[in-house]
C-alpha cells in the first residue's frame, strides 16, 4: 500500500514528518498514516507540474491518450486490490468498490479517446487577405480537489480530460480517503507517465487549496464537494481569476406517475437512494409517488428495503456499509428525529443497526411516509439511507415540489408516457434528468448541475471544454 505523496515522480513525505491517521469506518481501525503536507509541499508539487507542462503539452494526442488508456488498464489488472483498499478507507459494499474501479478507468479510456477529436476551428474572415483561426490549447496546470465518498471515480473523472487535453495537475483527495488516490498514482508512474505530470498532496485541505490559489501558475480548479466549501472556493478563485469547475451537493427528487412501470420505478429507487448508503450528490433524496401507484409503490419499496444487508463492505452479498463518520450518522439520526416530530411515519428502518465487533456507524435503510416541505429530508440533503416518500395528484404539483430547491444536479421520473417523458424533462431545473433510469452516470455524458449544485461539466466531450482555453489568431496572410 503506497502511504507517500507523489511529487515530481518521487515518493516524499511532509517535509516536518507529520502525518494523519486513515481510518478503517466500519472497524474503527488505523489502516495507515499519510502525510500531513500544507503549503510548501504543494508549492513543490506546483514546481512539478509546471515543469512538466510544456513537454506533456507537446506530446501528440494519441501519446497522451495511450499513457491514459495503459493507466485504465492497470487499474483493470489490479480491480481486486483498488476495491479492498476502497472499501477499507471508504466502508461502501466490495461489489461497488469494483464498479466504481470499473467506472472509474472509463473516465481514462473515454478522455484519452477524446483528445484525439479536440480540434480548432477556421472561421471565414471579412477581408481577403485575412484569415481566422481558433486554437484550442491546454489551460494549464491543474488543481483537482476531490470527496471521499468516490475515492477513484472523482479523481479520474477529472485526471481525465486535463491530462488528455495536455494539463499538468495536483491532486488534493479526500482526507479520510487518501489510499485509492496514492494507489491510483502508483499505478500512473507503472504506466510510465512523466514525472510532475500527476502530483498528488496529502494533508491540510485549507493549506493546500491556499497554495493553489496563491499560486498564479495555477490556472485551473476542479473541486467536488460540498456547496459551502465551493463557495469558499469560488471567493477564493478570485484572487488569481482561477477557471473553477465546481460539482457540489445535490437533492434529488424521484417522482412517480400513475402511468410508471412500478416494477422499473422500485429498482431504480432502490439501486438510486441505496447506493453507497445514500451518499452520492445524485442519490434520490425525496419521493414523490402519484395518487394512483402510491401505496402498490410504496409497499414494494419498503419490501425491497427490507432485504437489504447491512454490514461490513468488505463482506460479499453485504449491500449497506458504514457511514462514513459519526458526524454523518448524526446527521441521518437529526433528519429522521425531525421527520417523526412533524408527524412522518417511519414504514423501514429508522434508527442504526448494531453489528456484532464493528464500530456503531451503520444506520438501517430507511423509509419515511408522509414527507411534508417544512422536514429537513425535504430541502437538505441527507446523504445517508433515507427515503422519505409523499404523494402528489397532478403533473404541475410534482414538478413545483421537485424545483423548489436550491439544489439543481439530478432529477428522476418514471412514466410510461412518451409526451410526459419531454415534457417533464425539459421542466425540471436539474443538470441531469433520469427518465426512467436510476443510474445515469457514464464517462461519454456530461455530468454537473445548475443553481446551488454548482458549474461545469465532468464526462464525454464537455470535459475537455473544461480544460482548454480557446485561442483566436487573426492572420494577415
Ligand atoms: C457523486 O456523488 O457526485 C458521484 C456519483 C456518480 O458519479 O455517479
Amino acid at each position: 500500500m503506497q502511504t507517500q505523496n507523489l511529487i515530481g515522480g518521487n515518493w516524499v513525505g511532509a517535509e516536518d514528518g507529520t502525518s494523519v491517521q486513515v481510518v478503517n469506518p466500519a472497524r474503527d481501525e488505523v489502516i495507515a498514516e499519510i502525510p500531513s503536507c500544507g503549503t510548501s509541499e504543494t508549492r513543490a508539487a506546483i514546481d512539478a507540474a509546471c515543469g512538466a507542462r510544456k513537454t506533456w503539452a507537446a506530446k501528440t494526442a494519441g501519446e497522451r491518450g495511450r499513457f491514459l488508456s495503459d493507466l485504465a488498464g492497470l487499474m483493470r489488472r489490479d480491480v481486486d486490490r483498488l476495491a479492498g483498499l476502497m472499501t477499507a478507507e471508504q466502508g461502501k459494499p466490495i461489489s461497488e468498490a469494483r464498479g466504481e474501479i470499473a467506472y472509474a478507468a472509463s473516465f481514462l479510456d473515454w478522455a484519452g479517446e477524446e483528445g484525439k477529436r479536440l480540434t480548432g476551428d477556421i472561421i471565414p474572415a471579412s477581408a481577403a487577405d485575412k484569415r481566422i483561426l481558433v486554437l484550442r490549447q491546454p489551460v494549464g496546470v491543474t488543481g483537482i480537489i476531490t470527496p471521499w465518498n468516490f475515492p477513484a471515480a472523482m479523481i479520474t473523472r477529472k485526471l481525465g480530460p486535463a491530462l488528455a487535453a495536455g494539463c499538468t495537475v495536483v491532486i488534493k483527495p479526500a482526507e479520510l480517503t487518501p489510499l485509492s488516490a496514492l494507489a491510483i498514482g502508483e499505478l500512473a508512474c507503472e504506466a510510465g507517465i512523466p514525472p510532475g505530470v500527476v502530483n498528488i498532496v496529502t494533508g491540510n485541505a485549507s493549506d493546500i487549496g491556499d497554495a493553489m490559489f496563491d499560486d498564479d501558475r495555477v490556472r485551473k480548479l476542479s473541486f467536488t464537494g460540498s456547496t459551502k466549501i465551493g463557495q469558499l472556493l469560488m471567493s477564493k478563485a478570485s484572487r488569481n481569476l482561477l477557471r473553477l469547475s465546481l460539482e457540489l451537493g445535490g437533492h434529488a427528487p424521484f417522482l412517480v406517475f400513475d402511468d410508471a412501470d412500478i416494477g422499473l420505478a422500485v429498482d431504480a429507487a432502490v439501486a438510486c437512494k441505496f447506493r453507497n448508503a445514500g451518499q452520492t450528490c445524485i442519490c434520490a433524496n425525496r419521493f414523490y409517488v402519484q395518487d394512483g401507484v402510491y401505496d402498490e409503490f410504496t409497499n414494494r419499496f419498503a419490501a425491497a428495503i427490507k432485504d437489504l444487508q447491512v454490514g461490513d463492505g468488505a463482506r460479499e452479498g453485504v449491500d449497506i456499509g458504514p457511514l462514513i463518520n459519526d458526524a454523518a450518522v448524526e446527521k441521518v439520526e437529526t433528519h429522521v428525529e425531525d421527520a417523526r416530530s412533524r408527524g412522518g411515519k417511519v414504514l423501514v428502518g429508522g434508527e442504526r443497526v448494531r453489528v456484532e465487533g464493528l464500530a456503531d456507524r451503520f444506520y438501517a435503510p430507511t423509509l419515511i411516509e408522509g414527507m411534508t416541505p417544512g422536514m429537513l429530508l425535504a430541502h437538505e440533503e441527507t446523504f445517508g439511507p433515507v427515503a422519505p416518500i409523499a404523494r402528489f395528484v397532478h403533473e404541475g404539483e410534482a414538478i413545483e415540489s421537485a424545483n423548489a430547491s436550491e439544489f439543481g444536479l439530478a432529477a428522476y421520473f418514471f412514466t410510461r408516457d412518451a409526451s410526459r417523458v419531454m415534457r417533464v424533462s425539459e421542466a425540471l431545473e436539474y443538470g441531469i434528468v433520469g427518465a426512467n433510469d436510476g443510474g445515469p452516470s457514464t464517462a461519454q455524458a456530461p455530468f454537473g448541475g445548475v443553481k446551488h449544485s454548482g458549474f461545469g461539466r465532468e464526462g464525454g466531450r464537455y470535459a475537455m471544454e473544461e480544460y482548454t482555453e480557446i485561442k483566436y489568431v487573426s492572420w494577415r496572410v
